[in-house]
């Protein structure tokens, strides 16, 4: 995967991999969602840039009628593997060298080390579930800003730790279409979380972008949800087809 040049910046901030493949438990996201995992049971739910999140199998367990799509499902879960190693021990050396820019009892962690354990069962319970699953359908290839899915599939839409961190990567208007597409794919809401940079700015271009939307007939609305993991990241954008 392509490296981000390590220029300093002005504003402290992450450097990481072009995007790291990365990933948070169950417990992380329904906190970062604000998710009632209860009224989720039997629904169709999609985690979008899924990554090595544990969400969609801690999520199946429970009932819940979750998939998961990501560029790199259709690897080997081995090979999958090795990506996590080196992303790991990336993202991990970032994070202890940066303090200041996190919010873990925000997020729920005791410490450092606690985070880090947890980041890595999540990543153990996916690799598991991906290695018997990814043949049936639960873990899809497929990439933003053009899902491999027929309109209205969903109930829930989910995409955690993808745009607006990665607004540097992607620019305006792929941050439009990849909003637009995740609608489309919605028959009920779609929640995009965080809603800031990794320098924990919100995305600069946030109401544009939620002005274009509202006149393609996508209402948003900002919802503070207390989870954070990185300073100021504790929202999320909520997206409903519709009138505003
Ligand atoms: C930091 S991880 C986030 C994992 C998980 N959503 C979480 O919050 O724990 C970002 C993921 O986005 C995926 N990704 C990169 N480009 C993408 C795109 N254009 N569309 C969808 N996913 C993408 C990467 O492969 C990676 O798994």
């Amino acid at each position: 995967m392509p490296t981000l040049s390590l220029s300093p910046s002005p504003t402290p901030q992450l450097e990481l991999p072009a995007v790291a493949f990365f990933g948070r438990s169950l417990a992380e996201y329904t906190r970062a969602f604000a998710l009632d995992l209860t009224a989720l049971r039997g629904r169709d739910v999609l985690d979008v840039a899924s990554g090595l999140a544990s969400f969609v199998a801690e999520a199946c367990a429970r009932r819940i009628a979750a998939v998961g799509v990501d560029p790199l499902y259709g690897a080997t879960a081995a090979g999958l593997e090795e990506q996590v190693e080196r992303d790991y021990v990336r993202m991990f050396a970032q994070i202890r060298a940066k303090p200041s820019l996190f919010r873990l009892r925000a997020a729920g962690f005791r410490s450092f080390a606690a985070a880090e354990e947890e980041r890595r069962a999540a990543a153990r319970r996916f690799l598991d579930d991906y290695a018997v699953h990814r043949l049936y359908g639960r873990y899809v290839g497929g990439a933003l800003p053009q899902l491999p899915f027929f309109d209205g599939t969903f109930d829930l839409v989910l995409c955690a730790h993808l745009l607006f961190v990665c607004a540097r990567q992607f620019d305006f208007d792929w941050h439009l279409a990849a909003c637009r597409e995740l609608a489309r794919v919605s028959a009920g809401e779609v929640r995009i979380h965080p809603v800031v940079g990794l320098d924990g700015r919100p995305y600069s271009a946030l109401a544009r972008l939620r002005r274009l939307l509202r006149t393609g007939g996508i209402a948003s609305e900002l919802v503070t949800t207390g989870y954070e993991f990185f300073a100021g990241s504790g929202s999320m954008l909520v997206l409903r087809k519709g009138p505003s």
